[in-house]
Protein backbone atom coordinates (compact mmCIF):
# COMPACT_ATOMS: atom_id res chain seq x y z
CA UNK A 1 0.00 0.00 0.00
CA UNK A 2 1.02 3.52 -1.21
CA UNK A 3 2.55 5.20 2.26
CA UNK A 4 0.67 8.24 3.79
CA UNK A 5 2.58 11.50 3.69
CA UNK A 6 2.00 14.42 5.85
CA UNK A 7 3.14 17.73 5.57
CA UNK A 8 4.10 17.72 8.65
CA UNK A 9 4.35 16.13 12.34
CA UNK A 10 1.81 16.99 13.29
CA UNK A 11 -0.26 16.24 10.54
CA UNK A 12 1.04 12.84 10.67
CA UNK A 13 -0.39 12.65 14.71
CA UNK A 14 -4.07 13.79 13.01
CA UNK A 15 -3.58 11.37 10.30
CA UNK A 16 -2.67 8.10 12.14
CA UNK A 17 -5.39 9.55 15.27
CA UNK A 18 -8.31 9.05 12.61
CA UNK A 19 -6.71 5.80 11.19
CA UNK A 20 -6.63 4.51 14.88
CA UNK A 21 -9.81 5.51 15.16
CA UNK A 22 -11.18 3.59 12.47
CA UNK A 23 -9.16 0.60 13.26
CA UNK A 24 -10.76 0.35 16.72
CA UNK A 25 -14.33 1.65 15.92
CA UNK A 26 -15.42 -1.68 14.81
CA UNK A 27 -13.55 -4.02 17.35
CA UNK A 28 -14.35 -4.76 20.70
CA UNK A 29 -11.24 -5.14 22.35
CA UNK A 30 -7.84 -4.31 20.68
CA UNK A 31 -4.36 -5.59 22.15
CA UNK A 32 -1.57 -2.59 20.65
CA UNK A 33 1.64 -2.85 20.78
CA UNK A 34 3.54 0.65 20.72
CA UNK A 35 6.77 1.81 19.30
CA UNK A 36 9.19 4.03 21.53
CA UNK A 37 11.94 6.73 21.02
CA UNK A 38 10.57 10.23 20.18
CA UNK A 39 7.96 10.04 17.10
CA UNK A 40 5.27 8.84 19.25
CA UNK A 41 5.20 11.59 21.10
CA UNK A 42 3.40 13.74 19.04
CA UNK A 43 1.28 11.06 18.02
CA UNK A 44 0.74 10.33 21.98
CA UNK A 45 -0.41 13.74 22.51
CA UNK A 46 -2.75 14.55 19.76
CA UNK A 47 -4.60 11.38 20.63
CA UNK A 48 -4.80 12.51 24.21
CA UNK A 49 -5.90 15.98 23.68
CA UNK A 50 -8.40 15.62 20.51
CA UNK A 51 -9.54 12.31 20.21
CA UNK A 52 -10.86 11.04 23.70
CA UNK A 53 -14.44 10.72 22.27
CA UNK A 54 -13.41 9.06 19.17
CA UNK A 55 -11.42 6.14 20.89
CA UNK A 56 -12.82 4.59 24.12
CA UNK A 57 -9.78 3.36 25.37
CA UNK A 58 -11.66 1.35 28.30
CA UNK A 59 -11.43 -1.46 25.47
CA UNK A 60 -7.79 -0.91 24.63
CA UNK A 61 -4.79 -3.32 26.01
CA UNK A 62 -1.46 -1.43 25.39
CA UNK A 63 1.65 -3.35 25.21
CA UNK A 64 5.45 -2.48 23.86
CA UNK A 65 7.33 -3.48 20.59
CA UNK A 66 10.28 -2.84 22.96
CA UNK A 67 11.45 -1.63 25.90
CA UNK A 68 14.46 0.18 27.08
CA UNK A 69 16.35 -1.80 30.64
CA UNK A 70 15.96 0.90 32.80
CA UNK A 71 13.45 1.67 35.24
CA UNK A 72 10.13 2.53 34.66
CA UNK A 73 10.81 6.14 35.76
CA UNK A 74 14.05 6.48 34.00
CA UNK A 75 13.86 8.99 31.14
CA UNK A 76 15.18 6.27 29.22
CA UNK A 77 12.01 4.29 29.75
CA UNK A 78 9.47 3.61 26.24
CA UNK A 79 6.78 3.02 29.13
CA UNK A 80 7.50 6.65 30.89
CA UNK A 81 7.20 8.20 28.25
CA UNK A 82 4.10 7.04 27.16
CA UNK A 83 2.54 8.08 30.41
CA UNK A 84 3.67 11.10 30.20
CA UNK A 85 1.77 11.69 27.01
CA UNK A 86 -1.07 9.48 26.61
CA UNK A 87 -1.41 6.81 29.93
CA UNK A 88 -1.58 10.00 32.30
CA UNK A 89 -4.07 12.37 30.23
CA UNK A 90 -6.74 9.50 28.89
CA UNK A 91 -9.12 6.97 31.16
CA UNK A 92 -7.71 3.46 30.55
CA UNK A 93 -8.17 0.81 33.71
CA UNK A 94 -4.46 0.17 34.97
CA UNK A 95 -5.24 -3.76 33.94
CA UNK A 96 -5.31 -2.81 30.34
CA UNK A 97 -1.40 -1.66 30.32
CA UNK A 98 1.04 -4.05 30.31
CA UNK A 99 4.57 -2.77 30.64
CA UNK A 100 7.99 -4.17 30.00
CA UNK A 101 9.60 -4.12 33.30
CA UNK A 102 12.75 -2.63 32.37
CA UNK A 103 13.92 -3.09 36.04
CA UNK A 104 14.10 -6.71 35.96
CA UNK A 105 16.41 -8.72 34.42
CA UNK A 106 16.34 -8.75 30.52
CA UNK A 107 16.42 -12.64 29.54
CA UNK A 108 13.95 -13.07 32.90
CA UNK A 109 12.06 -10.44 31.44
CA UNK A 110 11.65 -11.62 28.06
CA UNK A 111 10.69 -14.58 28.81
CA UNK A 112 8.19 -13.06 31.44
CA UNK A 113 6.85 -10.95 28.55
CA UNK A 114 6.64 -13.45 25.74
CA UNK A 115 4.76 -15.45 28.28
CA UNK A 116 1.98 -12.44 28.78
CA UNK A 117 1.68 -12.07 25.31
CA UNK A 118 1.35 -16.35 24.43
CA UNK A 119 -1.61 -15.64 27.18
CA UNK A 120 -3.27 -12.28 26.63
CA UNK A 121 -3.18 -12.06 23.07
CA UNK A 122 -5.99 -13.21 20.66
CA UNK A 123 -4.22 -16.45 18.63
CA UNK A 124 -3.80 -16.69 14.67
CA UNK A 125 -2.95 -20.48 14.06
CA UNK A 126 -1.82 -20.64 17.96
CA UNK A 127 0.47 -17.49 17.31
CA UNK A 128 -0.27 -14.74 19.19
CA UNK A 129 -1.69 -11.98 17.18
CA UNK A 130 -1.60 -8.02 17.63
CA UNK A 131 -4.34 -6.19 16.71
CA UNK A 132 -2.03 -3.35 15.64
CA UNK A 133 1.87 -2.62 16.01
CA UNK A 134 3.43 0.58 16.18
CA UNK A 135 6.81 0.68 14.82
CA UNK A 136 9.25 3.12 14.66
CA UNK A 137 12.65 2.96 12.52
CA UNK A 138 16.01 4.22 13.44
CA UNK A 139 18.14 6.24 11.49
CA UNK A 140 20.14 2.99 11.14
CA UNK A 141 17.19 1.07 9.48
CA UNK A 142 16.44 -0.57 12.95
CA UNK A 143 12.99 -1.28 13.94
CA UNK A 144 11.54 -1.86 17.64
CA UNK A 145 14.86 -2.83 19.03
CA UNK A 146 16.10 -4.94 16.28
CA UNK A 147 19.20 -3.27 15.09
CA UNK A 148 21.49 -3.87 11.80
CA UNK A 149 24.19 -5.93 13.90
CA UNK A 150 22.21 -8.12 15.55
CA UNK A 151 19.45 -8.44 12.61
CA UNK A 152 19.55 -12.43 13.31
CA UNK A 153 16.97 -11.66 16.32
CA UNK A 154 14.49 -10.83 13.55
CA UNK A 155 14.08 -14.50 12.84
CA UNK A 156 14.34 -15.77 16.49
CA UNK A 157 11.59 -18.55 17.14
CA UNK A 158 11.41 -16.83 20.72
CA UNK A 159 8.79 -13.90 20.95
CA UNK A 160 10.92 -11.55 22.89
CA UNK A 161 14.40 -11.41 22.87
CA UNK A 162 17.57 -9.43 24.70
CA UNK A 163 19.34 -6.77 22.31
CA UNK A 164 22.02 -4.55 23.01
CA UNK A 165 22.08 -0.89 21.05
CA UNK A 166 25.58 -0.77 18.88
CA UNK A 167 26.20 2.48 20.38
CA UNK A 168 25.30 2.52 23.92
CA UNK A 169 25.38 -1.07 24.61
CA UNK A 170 22.49 -0.76 26.64
CA UNK A 171 19.81 -3.91 26.82
CA UNK A 172 16.67 -3.60 25.08
CA UNK A 173 13.94 -6.02 25.28
CA UNK A 174 12.24 -6.14 21.96
CA UNK A 175 9.69 -8.26 20.47
CA UNK A 176 10.72 -10.34 16.93
CA UNK A 177 9.60 -10.90 13.73
CA UNK A 178 7.36 -13.88 14.72
CA UNK A 179 5.03 -11.56 16.75
CA UNK A 180 5.63 -8.71 14.26
CA UNK A 181 4.53 -10.23 10.85
CA UNK A 182 1.88 -11.90 12.42
CA UNK A 183 -0.17 -8.51 13.74
CA UNK A 184 -3.20 -7.99 11.87
CA UNK A 185 -1.95 -4.71 11.28
CA UNK A 186 1.43 -2.85 11.45
CA UNK A 187 1.80 1.11 11.48
CA UNK A 188 5.15 2.28 10.43
CA UNK A 189 5.86 6.52 11.91
CA UNK A 190 8.67 7.63 10.41
CA UNK A 191 9.71 11.42 10.62
CA UNK A 192 12.61 13.51 9.65
CA UNK A 193 15.35 14.15 6.82
CA UNK A 194 17.25 11.95 8.98
CA UNK A 195 15.35 9.09 7.59
CA UNK A 196 14.86 9.84 4.38
CA UNK A 197 17.79 8.19 2.80
CA UNK A 198 16.88 4.66 4.73
CA UNK A 199 13.24 5.14 3.80
CA UNK A 200 13.90 6.06 0.07
CA UNK A 201 15.96 2.35 -0.12
CA UNK A 202 13.22 0.51 1.72
CA UNK A 203 10.24 1.51 0.16
CA UNK A 204 12.59 1.28 -3.45
CA UNK A 205 13.69 -1.90 -2.49
CA UNK A 206 17.50 -0.19 -3.98
CA UNK A 207 20.77 -1.69 -2.54
CA UNK A 208 21.52 -3.86 0.11
CA UNK A 209 17.97 -2.64 1.73
CA UNK A 210 17.61 -5.34 3.61
CA UNK A 211 20.14 -5.45 5.41
CA UNK A 212 17.65 -2.98 7.69
CA UNK A 213 15.56 -5.04 10.06
CA UNK A 214 12.53 -2.42 9.19
CA UNK A 215 12.67 -3.85 5.42
CA UNK A 216 11.75 -7.19 6.88
CA UNK A 217 8.24 -5.55 8.33
CA UNK A 218 5.98 -7.69 5.77
CA UNK A 219 2.40 -8.71 7.76
CA UNK A 220 1.50 -11.89 6.25
CA UNK A 221 -1.96 -10.12 6.77
CA UNK A 222 -1.16 -7.13 4.49
CA UNK A 223 -1.60 -4.97 6.70
CA UNK A 224 1.03 -2.74 6.22
CA UNK A 225 0.75 0.95 6.06
CA UNK A 226 3.67 3.71 6.73
CA UNK A 227 2.66 6.97 7.77
CA UNK A 228 5.74 9.69 6.82
CA UNK A 229 6.32 13.14 6.91
CA UNK A 230 7.53 15.02 4.03
CA UNK A 231 11.07 15.34 5.37
CA UNK A 232 10.95 11.66 5.45
CA UNK A 233 9.38 11.11 2.61
CA UNK A 234 12.06 12.91 0.08
CA UNK A 235 14.34 10.06 -0.12
CA UNK A 236 11.10 8.00 -2.33
CA UNK A 237 11.38 8.23 -6.30
C1 LIG B 1 12.99 2.78 20.79
C2 LIG B 1 12.06 2.48 19.67
C3 LIG B 1 12.77 2.55 18.37
C4 LIG B 1 12.33 3.84 17.75
C5 LIG B 1 13.28 4.27 16.68
C6 LIG B 1 12.90 5.66 16.16
O1 LIG B 1 12.84 2.20 21.88
O2 LIG B 1 13.85 3.66 20.57
O3 LIG B 1 11.10 1.67 19.82
O4 LIG B 1 12.53 1.49 17.49
O5 LIG B 1 11.03 3.68 17.21
O6 LIG B 1 14.57 4.34 17.25
O7 LIG B 1 13.05 6.54 17.22
P1 LIG B 1 12.72 8.11 17.03
O8 LIG B 1 11.23 8.18 16.89
O9 LIG B 1 13.21 8.73 18.32
O10 LIG B 1 13.45 8.56 15.82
Amino acid sequence: MKPNISNTKQELAQDFSGYLATLLASKETAHIALSGGSTPKVVFDELAENFTEDIDWGKIHLYWGDERCVPPTNADSNYKMTVDHLISKISIPDENIHRIRGEADPRDEAERYAGLLQAKLPKKNGVPQFDLVILGMGDDGHTASIFPHEIGLWHSKKHCEVAVHPDSGQKRISITGSLINHAAAVAFLVTGENKAEKVGEILGKRGNYQKYPASLVHPKSGGLLWFLDKAAAQGIV
